[in-house]
């Protein structure tokens, strides 16, 4: 298994292909108000993906924090779980569009990663089985289904499979109102220590190594 490093040119040069292409892709509603009963890849290409300096940025850290176990929640075409996967970390990621998950598992094939553990189903069914895996996650990245109410359910059912110097990153806590309202209501609970808002995700720990205080930055 290569670091990310080795195939970031190989990954960048999919993601240019899969913007040109014209394949339909059948939309599975999993309540976050997706329209339509068909995209493309070139589609969800464009609009769903962390373009590559987040996704970057994201490997960084999981290599930062020696992640053991990263828990990733929204494949999609699984470019982002291919930067997050590396040698010495386990990714699992969950996807609830089987059609999504199907060609994102293509493309590790075709990208020679092969220590990926993809689970298909949504978020919601797929919670108990990943408790009862008891697996301690010492990065769990949320990007699915942007809306308030889910975000806060899914950091409480995170909680309990996050390592105590865990780091959760939410996506997207500026996208909507809601989304907004959501993060502030979890930056109000006591357990973290560093709380960090980057504007692209909101980052949150309970490592008690690090003081307790809430930052913002722009990249
Ligand atoms: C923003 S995309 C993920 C992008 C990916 N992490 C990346 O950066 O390459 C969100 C994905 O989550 C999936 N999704 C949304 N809500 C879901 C749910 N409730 N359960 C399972 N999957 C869901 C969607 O089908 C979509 O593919």
């Amino acid at each position: 298994m290569r670091s990310p490093g080795l195939y970031r040119a190989d990954i960048e040069s999919l993601r240019k292909r899969l913007k040109q292409s014209h394949k339909p892709v059948p939309i599975v509603d999993l309540g976050a108000g997706s329209t339509g009963d068909i995209s493309t890849v070139a589609a969800i290409a464009r609009r769903s993906l962390k373009r590559p300096k987040h996704a970057r940025a994201l490997s960084a850290l999981c290599q930062h924090i020696a992640s053991r176990n990263t828990l990733e929640l929204g494949t999609s075409l699984g470019l982002t779980s291919a930067y997050l996967a590396g040698p010495s970390t386990q990714l699992i990621t969950v996807e609830g569009n089987p059609h999504i998950a199907q060609i994102a598992r293509g493309h590790w094939e075709e990208l020679g990663i092969s220590n990926i553990k993809s689970i298909t189903g949504s978020f919601d069914e797929q919670w108990d089985n990943l408790a009862a895996s008891s697996i301690d996650f010492d990065l769990i990245f949320i990007d699915g289904n942007h809306r308030g109410e889910a975000l806060k359910s899914y950091i409480e059912k995170s909680l309990p499979m996050l390592s105590p110097n865990g780091v959760i990153v939410c996506d997207d806590i500026h996208w909507s109102k809601d989304m907004e309202a959501a993060w502030s209501t979890i930056c109000a609970m006591e357990c973290w220590t560093l709380q960090m808002d980057a504007f692209e995700w909101g980052l949150l720990t309970r490592n008690s190594a690090l003081k307790r205080e809430h930052v913002r930055i722009r990249f």
